[in-house]
């Protein structure tokens, strides 16, 4: 039974069972897991060491980095092996669900080491979980920017098949559903952020390039339900606004608005997955014409959606949390 795995918390549809057995009138189950930051083993406190021997305008913003401890730091640092195992119960507790279809919406790794992507590469494959028809994953800020710069890093590209910053991509799934995948970092090589010298902490964006590219790739995808996963958080009424955001670092997306005109050409109704802030989005909210999706940051809170969707294209979003 799921039940031996998950823990029902809410859903859209009240009235549903909570035995989140998968309904029969569910076409297609997709699970939305986010934000794991799987640890690497180098201290945090080692990396902040280095930058500091290097940086001399850190000794002026010392205080702004204990307001971003929270961010940096990582409640399973030290417990790498732990960790690692939950996340494989998980994945093999989704198989339980009947999910067809999971999707990662950023931050698999903590600091981009190599080491930190094989792992969770290697939890998805021993779970069944590879394989492009199965699995879709987009970059969030923690897999792109190393965070351990002096350790040579290797792109994400070298684990994971995912998009670029100017470069969508539409995923056709079965049973008219398909996804948009969008990597709403900033260019790491054209157009960095003065601040990611030192925090992989960014806004994040959307290019112009990427809004021409779904315009241009459209037509693939008309009518159907169309699934928008995008790292970075696009709105900010939904989370407590704590005196501690960084100056800006924290405010939704750039360009959003531009994303939500294009994604409505395709569906108007187009559901939206996100990770990046580790809040709980309550299962209801929405924006605009859009139901939004972010189960909090899987570290902290081991909680997951589930989207079905019915023979008519409608969907359930259903939050879950792991047993352990
Ligand atoms: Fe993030």
């Amino acid at each position: 039974m799921p039940r031996a795995f998950f823990k029902y918390i809410d859903s859209t549809d009240k009235t549903r069972p909570r035995d989140l057995v998968r309904p029969d009138d569910t076409v297609f189950r997709i699970a939305q897991l986010t934000d794991i930051h799987l640890p690497g083993e180098v201290e945090l406190t080692t990396r902040l060491r280095d930058l500091m021997s290097t940086q001399r305008s850190l000794e002026n913003i010392s205080h702004e980095l204990s307001a971003i401890s929270n961010e940096l730091g990582h409640h399973y640092r030290k417990n790498r092996r732990l960790y690692t195992n939950l996340l494989k119960k998980t994945l093999i507790g989704l198989r339980r669900l009947g999910v067809d279809h999971l999707v990662i919406t950023g931050d698999l790794v903590h600091c981009g080491l190599a080491t930190e992507f094989l792992d969770v590469r290697g939890a998805l494959e021993v779970t069944g979980w590879w394989g492009e028809d199965k699995l879709t994953v987009v970059p969030g800020n923690h897999d792109r920017f190393n965070l351990y710069e002096k350790v040579k890093g290797e792109s994400m590209e070298s684990f994971f098949s995912v998009v670029t910053p100017r470069q969508p991509r539409f995923k056709v799934l079965p049973s008219g559903v398909a996804l948009l995948e969008i990597d709403s970092n900033r260019d790491p090589v054209d157009d960095r952020h003065h601040l990611e010298r030192w925090l992989p902490n960014t806004v994040g964006r959307i290019y112009p390039e990427a809004l021409d590219w779904i315009e241009g790739h459209r037509a693939g995808v008309e009518g159907m339900r169309l699934v928008t996963l995008i790292h970075h958080h696009i709105t900010s009424d939904w989370y407590p606004r704590r005196a501690s955001t960084l100056g800006g670092l924290m405010e939704p997306a750039d360009g959003v608005d531009d994303l939500l005109s294009a994604i409505e050409l395709v569906d108007p109704y187009s559901v939206i997955l996100h990770g990046h802030k580790h809040d709980i989005m309550p299962v209801d909210y929405s924006y605009k014409t859009h139901q939004l999706g972010a189960p909090g940051g899987f570290a902290e809170s081991l909680r997951l959606n589930l989207i079905d969707f019915d023979t008519h294209g409608q969907h359930i979003l259903t939050q879950v949390q792991l047993r352990v």
